[in-house]
């Protein structure tokens, strides 16, 4: 089967041009990776070249030794995803080892998969083994709004969760787990990925201040769908906080866990303390 007529070929793409409609992926900001199961693999075996060299991921990742990734390119722009998927995208096999990857397809006018392929890849190593395999999607973008709040609020979990939850009732239901933030660091290497892979063990958000944010989901729409709605929070506080540092009216502890019951979550008590 053509690579571009696959079912997660399609949805890669409507999801990178989803995200740069949505104003997230400026020049070549943010970048995605799909972790391809066994059959999706054999449906374009014949399509895959085995000429590239191996090269070193940067990080280790046994936990994925031998499996196939699809990944935008480093540099490559999110908006000319769409137009010319082979030359933003490719495919990677990592060795048994989880050391080292080779290009199998895609970046036909040559370069190398994302920058940020080490937190990708930690990234998916801990959600592969949290959730018995179901994720397979890490997303990561560089949303205005919640960048803009890590100028503002300070950088704990419990203030960033806490706040986004107040903003949208159905927040506390679509991350009931909270998010996780991380200081100003370096991107693009080991350092980075090991600080975000650690608060995917207990989130499926991960923000990084004046940067941007890594979202882990089992599929295209649920990860899209996590940035979105953490963005959406996020627009909100902004506006909110524009007009005034001080809410007049807003979700108190208890309305929360009166939520947490009828929606069946359960939400960490540490971001419900009293204000
Ligand atoms: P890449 O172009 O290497 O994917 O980098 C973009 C980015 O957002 C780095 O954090
Ligand atoms: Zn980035």
């Amino acid at each position: 089967m053509k690579v571009l007529d696959t079912k997660f070929m399609q949805g890669f793409i409507k999801m990178a041009d989803d995200g740069f409609r949505l104003g997230w992926h400026e020049r070549n900001g943010g970048n995605l990776s799909y972790r391809m199961t066994p059959h999706e693999v054999d449906s374009v075996k014949e399509r895959l070249s085995d000429h590239a060299p191996w090269t070193p991921i940067g990080a280790h990742v046994p936990g994925l030794g031998g499996e196939y990734f699809l990944v935008t390119g480093s540099g490559k722009f999110f908006r000319n995803v769409p137009v010319d998927p082979e030359a933003c995208l490719c495919i990677i096999e990592l060795d048994e080892a989880g050391e080292n990857y080779r290009i199998r397809w895609g970046l036909v006018e040559g370069g190398r998969p994302t920058s940020e392929l080490p937190s990708h890849l930690m990234n998916h190593e801990v959600k592969k083994a949290m959730t018995n395999g179901l994720h397979r999607v890490i997303y990561h973008a560089h949303p205005t709004n919640t960048i803009a709040l890590t100028f503002v609020l300070p950088l704990t979990d419990e203030v960033f969760t806490r706040e986004l939850w107040e903003m949208a009732t159905e927040c506390p239901v679509v991350f009931p787990e909270g998010v996780g933030v991380i200081g100003w660091m370096v991107p693009g290497g080991e350092a980075i990925g090991i600080e975000t892979s650690k608060k995917m063990q207990e989130y499926n958000v991960a923000v990084w201040a004046h940067h941007g944010v890594f979202c882990s989901g089992s599929t295209f729409d649920e990860t899209f769908g996590l940035m979105h709605t953490v963005e959406k929070s996020a627009e909100i506080l902004c506006k909110v906080l524009a007009i005034t540092p001080n809410k007049l009216n807003t979700i108190q502890p208890d309305e929360f866990r009166q939520l947490a019951k009828d929606f069946h979550v359960e939400l960490p008590e540490k971001f419900l303390y009293e204000k």
